[in-house]
């Protein structure tokens, strides 16, 4: 077991890639924290899971939700090494000019303020246990931008820049920050992303761009989070990793 009695925090962790690294997690060792704006599904991935893990309803736009996240996992399990900043939400694809202002905040509060928030109250726990792992779930989209998702890819490309800076500087406390850049993948979010309906046709306009020749999966993502969190990984930080199949090439 790769993860054993580590204790991690995953955001989003209700549904897509988050239950993927949850139940990774979970298999590797580790005590899991399901954290989700939407609590069924968040209770859902716990009782996939079974024992070592449990649900917290969180916003992590909010600083209230995420003060109560941490006091629930410190208090339930006893400490904090690994936090994972996967919860994410994205426009529609349309055109840059037609999204609107309160989905713009929504977006970057939920992509971007929650890192800051996530960052402010979970370091001086990873601290505490003489460092820890943050790895924050960003996005091809933040290093490869195309049409269509123009204020999603900046909260993205915004994910990059800050794990890369906070990756610099951390390093002092022994904790490493990297981030994980999924193509588009099968998830929740896939209609948003693709602007049309999920048909076979449809899918064949994105996956021909992907030289592996398939979506991402939430296994490709959770296996990759798996090894960030890894003494395996000892000695990576700042990255920003494509599972991607080959499309950023
Ligand atoms: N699916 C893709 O194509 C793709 C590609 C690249 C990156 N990503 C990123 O992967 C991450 C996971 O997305 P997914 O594709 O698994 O989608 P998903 O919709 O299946 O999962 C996202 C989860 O985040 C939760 N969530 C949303 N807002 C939240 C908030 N404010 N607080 C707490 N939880 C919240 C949702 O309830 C949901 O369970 C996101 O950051 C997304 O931007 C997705």
């Amino acid at each position: 077991m790769r993860l054993k009695e580590k204790i991690a925090i995953v955001t989003g962790g209700g549904s897509g890639f988050g239950r993927g690294i949850c139940e990774a997690y979970a298999r590797e060792g580790a005590h899991v924290v399901v954290a989700d704006i939407n609590q069924a599904s968040a209770e859902e991935t716990a009782r996939l899971i079974g024992k070592p893990a449990i649900a917290v309803s969180c916003d992590v736009a909010r600083k209230q939700d995420v003060t109560g996240l941490i006091n629930t996992t410190t208090g339930h399990f006893g400490g904090l090494d690994i936090v994972v900043n996967n919860a994410g939400i994205t426009h529609k694809n349309q055109s840059a000019l037609d999204v609107s202002e309160d989905e713009f905040d929504r977006i970057f509060a939920v992509n971007v303020k929650s890192i800051y928030l996530m960052t402010l109250a979970t370091v001086p726990e990873l601290e505490k246990r003489g460092g820890g792992v943050i790895i924050n779930t960003a996005s091809t989209a933040g290093v490869r931008p195309r049409p269509g998702l123009t204020w999603y890819n900046g909260s993205k490309g915004a994910a990059v820049i800050l794990t890369k800076s906070l990756a610099a500087e951390l390093a002092s406390k022994n904790i490493r920050v990297n981030a994980i850049n999924p193509v588009i993948g099968e998830t929740g979010l896939l209609e948003d992303f693709m602007g049309c309906p999920d048909t076979p046709e449809n899918r064949a306009q994105f996956t021909g761009g992907i030289p592996l020749g398939r979506m991402s999966r939430p296994t490709d993502i959770a296996n990759t989070a798996v090894f960030l969190a890894d003494p395996a990984s000892e000695f990576i930080t700042g990255v920003a990793i494509e599972v991607d199949g080959g499309r950023c090439i």
